[in-house]
């Protein structure tokens, strides 16, 4: 790892970057004057949405999170750069398979990308965050669905690995806190992205119906939240939950 000063210069490190709220993360960060890097598994599509992003200084990376060297390799390339100080870890699936039925393999799988995927990123991500000092800040996507147990969008085993995500932003709070780098989560309910392109018309009016705001949020609300909590100036933001779901669950 190369040893860098404090950076002065916002610089946001984005998994899941080439699709929906990540990518709308990348975009809002890149049009506030950050530097982005971009790490998804689909390579091309990470590179079309640097190569589309404003400003200089973006990289993307084709890396999958359950894989810690790649991710590890990833931020200490990105941070050569000028450092890292904002993550934002949005890489997940779901999987509608139901927990009575469920094969362990599919199981692991949708923990495996949803939590330890999580922990590798910020792991990878932390020495560069703990250099950023109080620009530090990572947001992790949850979900409504660890707060109801799925239903909506998603089954028991993704409910699960977001109720575990819980645990794990607290945990790094706590670690990081020493380090004034905070770790927060947003949870979004449904949301319009290409994870929520596959509903049917009645699953969407449905879904609709339980916001009380009658609809579903848009990717650019879910990044406007996590930009909130990637700027310093709200400097004691940490290890909370903010719900964006139209009120369909009260934090
Ligand atoms: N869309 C919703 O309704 C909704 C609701 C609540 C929470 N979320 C959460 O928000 C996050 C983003 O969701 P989205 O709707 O933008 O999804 P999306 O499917 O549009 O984007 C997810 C991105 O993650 C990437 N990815 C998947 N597995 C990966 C891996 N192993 N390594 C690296 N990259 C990987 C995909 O290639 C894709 O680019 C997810 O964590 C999701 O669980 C979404």
């Amino acid at each position: 790892m190369t040893q860098h000063s404090e950076p002065t210069a916002e610089a946001v490190l984005i998994t899941g970057g080439a699709s929906g709220i990540g990518l709308t993360c990348a975009q809002q960060a890149a049009e506030r004057g950050a530097r982005v890097a971009i790490v998804d598994i689909d390579p091309a599509a990470a590179d079309r949405a640097v190569s589309e992003l404003v400003g200089e200084g973006h990289l993307a990376f084709g890396a999958d999170v359950t894989d810690a060297a790649a991710m590890r390799l990833a931020a200490n390339r990105f941070a050569d750069g000028g450092g890292i100080t904002g993550v934002v870890a949005a890489a997940g699936i779901v999987s509608r398979a139901s927990l009575l039925e469920i094969d362990a393999s599919e199981f692991r799988r949708v923990l495996d990308i949803n939590v330890v995927g999580v922990q590798n990123t910020i792991s990878a991500a932390g020495p560069h965050l703990i250099q950023a000092g109080t620009l530090g800040s990572v947001v992790v996507l949850g979900s409504a669905a660890a707060f109801t147990g799925g239903g909506l969008m998603g089954n028991g085993a993704y409910a699960t690995s977001k109720a575990a995500l819980i645990g794990l932003v607290r945990g790094y709070a706590r670690e990081l806190a020493p380090h004034r780098v905070r770790v927060n989560m947003v949870a979004p309910g449904a949301t319009e992205t290409p994870m929520t392109a596959v509903l049917s018309d009645d699953d969407r009016d449905r879904i609709a119906g339980m916001s009380l705001l009658g609809r579903l949020s848009k990717p650019d609300e879910i990044a406007s939240a996590i930009a909130f909590l990637l700027t310093p100036e709200v400097g004691t933001i940490t290890g909370q939950v903010i719900h964006v779901n139209g009120g369909v669950i009260f934090g």
